[in-house]
């Protein structure tokens, strides 16, 4: 299995730089992205060159820490990175690691004590935004090892797992949270001379399910099937897969899961079907703030991401659009879900706060 492909990364210490994988370029083209500024971080976000909860989150942290460039004084440096922190939680609404990691930025900006060096400051935020991105790779690791323990019990050799958007190293700052546990279950098959196949929805209209997903699965050797979203249920009907797997941008304090548009279709077909339907996520995507998944904010994204896909005019001029990029699946349509810190099933209140506690974790 080839290396993960390098998302997100920093160079240097406080007075640094990001670089990101840009996402709209795949897979055609493996370009990549210098941001010295707040605002450019904030466009690669809100226009997808970096995406995936867990990859926001630790982006927009990484921002914060540009704010401090051109400043001189602490007071200077200060007031930029919180506005840094308020600019970049309006690049998007759903998935809650962007506001969780941004939290922890402001926590760290006001808690430095008012006679810190500008240069001390600075390199406190690029340790925080570092330490931000190296749990997320643990977590995605843990994530990886729980699912795969889970999903060998269920997916027989020569079987199949259906999956939606992408959830790979592109989307965290790890191997990802559903692929990587896929990655973990395929590299435990190769162990023992079996395999099974991996059908990736495309994931209209973005088809980060084609472009990325299937990108990542050939470039790590997993096989893999790539199917139009619509033939879902035909693929469950056929008996291909014994599970679904998916991950999510915000999970509720009851265990509804929001996740990429088509996650709560691909619920109800899987119960539909008897397939067990898992959710894959690191505890920095609970909002344990909101009792249910219809707290959610839900984004609404572009009409001419449908209209207009990829450079070409596939609807009527005056066709009206509707675009939700996600939607909720209900705890009651989810078998489990998989945390770096075990995994919660039967999906209640009372499991979440089990697992992941009753606090934000730190
Ligand atoms: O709009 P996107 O591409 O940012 O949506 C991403 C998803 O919905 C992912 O499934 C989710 O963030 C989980 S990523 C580990």
């Amino acid at each position: 299995m080839s290396e993960a492909p390098n998302t997100i990364s920093w160079t240097g210490g406080g007075d640094g730089f990001l670089t990101l994988l840009d996402q709209t370029r795949l897979p055609g083209e493996t370009a990549y992205l210098n941001c010295e500024d707040v605002e450019s971080v904030y466009d690669a976000i809100k226009r997808l060159a970096v995406r995936g909860a867990p990859a926001i989150g630790i982006a927009a942290a990484y921002g914060v820490c540009l704010a401090t460039r051109e400043t001189s004084s602490l007071t200077e440096a200060r007031t930029a990175a919180l506005a840094a922190c308020d600019r970049l939680a309006e690049s998007r609404p759903t998935a809650v690691n962007l506001f969780w990691a941004l939290e922890r930025m402001r926590g760290v900006i006001t808690a430095m004590a008012d006679d810190t060096p500008v240069v001390q400051f600075a390199k406190r935020l690029a340790g925080e935004a570092r330490a931000i991105h190296d749990e997320d790779r643990a977590q995605c690791a843990a994530i990886g090892r729980h699912g795969a323990e889970l999903l060998a019990e269920v997916v027989p050799p020569g079987g199949g797992v259906l999956t939606h958007c992408n959830t790979g190293a592109l989307a965290t700052g790890g191997d990802g949270t559903a692929l990587a546990v896929l990655f973990a279950l395929h590299r435990a098959r190769q162990e023992s001379n079996q395999s099974f196949t991996v059908f990736a929805d495309e994931t209209r209209p973005l088809l980060q399910g084609a472009r990325l997903t299937m990108w990542e699965l050939i470039e790590r050797g997993v096989p893999a099937t790539l199917i139009c979203d619509s033939m879902a249920a035909q693929v469950m009907r056929e008996g291909r897969v014994q599970a679904v797997i998916v991950g999510a941008d915000r999970i509720a304090a009851n265990g509804d899961a929001a996740n990429k548009i088509g996650t709560y279709g691909l619920a109800v077909l899987a119960k539909h079907h008897g397939v067990p339907f898992y959710v894959a996520a690191p505890s920095t995507t609970f909002d344990l703030e909101l009792a249910s998944g219809d707290e959610i904010p839900i984004e609404e994204r572009a009409a001419e991401e449908i209209t207009d896909g990829f450079g070409r005019r596939t609807a009527p001029e005056g066709a009206q659009v509707y675009n939700p990029a996600f939607d909720v699946a209900p705890a009651a349509l989810v078998t489990a879900i998989i945390t770096e810190r075990g995994v919660i099933s039967p999906v209640t209140g009372e499991e979440v706060a089990a697992i992941v506690g009753t606090e934000i974790p730190a």
